[in-house]
């Protein structure tokens, strides 16, 4: 049994709500500094930074009827559709929830969700998903509690929330970048939950682009779960940690001036050190695919060529994150119609930007 985190423990509800319904949308996020180990319950081995991402985002309405008896009675629906399989992760989190929402058990939910990108695209859903879910839990406790928390610990709880369904969620809630993992020259930082960064950031990271190149839209061959737990007695764990908590030192100064050669360095590096790790698990994965390396090949020739700071990240995935400064969207997104497209799956990609953190619908 993992320890108790008093301060998300809720006092006695003082209301009776029999029945309604809240909504949020929230969004994805792409890590920069990457999140891969994990101890606990969901707590990270090091600290990650990510941008908010806008457009791919999870919009959630979660219906409730007050009900009699224990146990949890959940029911999920993608885009209107039953979706029986999504049950059994709701109940795994809400299970682990519990002490921290104890109205669970009190009430039959209905979740509808909707992503605004495609299921099959290959783009996790859990961040964007588990943090949508965790706002509407919080609604529906502010409704219980009479007087509701504070805008900062209700983002601080729906976070700590999100990161009990899915460890890179809890950077889901505020828009900008959020830091997840205690870090000693960020304050405030916490293994428990995401913050926004709270130091400077040069305006061109305001409304820096990502455009998601699908690459590979099928099921992952190893899951993030068991990527995380192949960390577990990894021969470069250790480095893998310090190496990120550097980086973080690093980037502050970066995000602060704006200098894009020294901020592609380290989030490329970021990128391919997370695969590294993946390569040098005991058992060894891939998850890029050739379409993967042949994006970044033309992404370092296309930036040799024309100057332009264009870079890549990749998450746990094939598909190749292509971030780039808002003034040059223009030659860029030449460059991926008319040839990164072509190794996309059916062509497939999702301009998207840094955006403003989860939205009350
Ligand atoms: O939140 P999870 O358990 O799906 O892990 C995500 C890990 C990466 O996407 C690879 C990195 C990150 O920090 O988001």
């Amino acid at each position: 049994m993992s320890a108790l985190h008093q301060e998300f423990v809720p006092k006695p509800y003082t209301n009776f709500v029999e029945s309604g319904s809240v909504a949020w949308k929230s969004p994805s996020n792409i890590a920069l500094i990457k999140y891969w180990g994990k101890y606990g319950q969901q707590l990270p081995k090091n600290t990650s930074i990510s941008f908010t991402l806008d457009h791919c985002a999870t919009s959630t309405r979660l219906e409730f009827q007050s009900k009699q008896g224990k146990g949890f009675d959940i029911t999920v629906l993608l885009d209107g559709k039953a979706q029986a399989d999504f049950v059994p992760k709701i109940e795994k989190f809400f299970t682990i929830a519990m002490p921290y929402l104890p109205f669970l058990e009190d009430y039959s939910f209905t979740v509808h969700t909707s992503n605004s990108f495609p299921h099959s695209s290959g783009i996790a859903s859990s961040a964007s998903g588990m943090s949508a879910l965790a706002l509407c839990l919080l609604d529906l406790e502010a409704q219980l509690s009479g007087n509701g928390p504070s805008e900062e610990d209700f983002k601080k709880k729906a976070s700590f929330l999100a990161r009990l369904g899915s460890g890179s969620a809890a950077r889901s809630i505020d828009g900008g970048l959020a830091v997840w993992g205690e870090h000693q020259e960020i304050a405030g930082s916490s293994d428990l939950f995401a913050i926004p960064y709270p130091e400077a950031v040069h305006e061109v990271f305001h409304d820096f682009c990502d455009t998601v190149l699908l690459v590979d839209t099928g099921e992952k061959v190893v899951s993030s779960t068991v990527g995380h737990g192949l960390m577990h007695g990894h021969p470069f764990a250790e480095q893998r940690f310090d190496q990120a908590n550097t980086n973080m030192q690093t980037i502050k100064p970066i995000l602060a001036s704006g200098d894009l050669d020294a901020f592609i360095a380290l989030v490329e590096s970021e990128a391919l050190s997370l695969h590294a790790m993946m390569l040098t698990s005991s058992p060894y994965f891939i998850l890029m695919k050739p379409a993967t390396l042949a994006i970044i090949n033309r992404i370092w020739s296309f930036r040799k060529e024309t100057g332009i700071p264009a870079c890549f990240t990749l998450d746990a995935g094939a598909n190749v994150h292509l971030l780039y400064p808002a003034q040059h969207k223009q030659q860029v997104q030449d460059l991926i119609e008319n040839e990164l497209k072509a190794h996309c799956k059916e062509g497939a990609y999702i301009h998207d930007q840094v955006g403003q953190g989860a939205v009350r619908l």
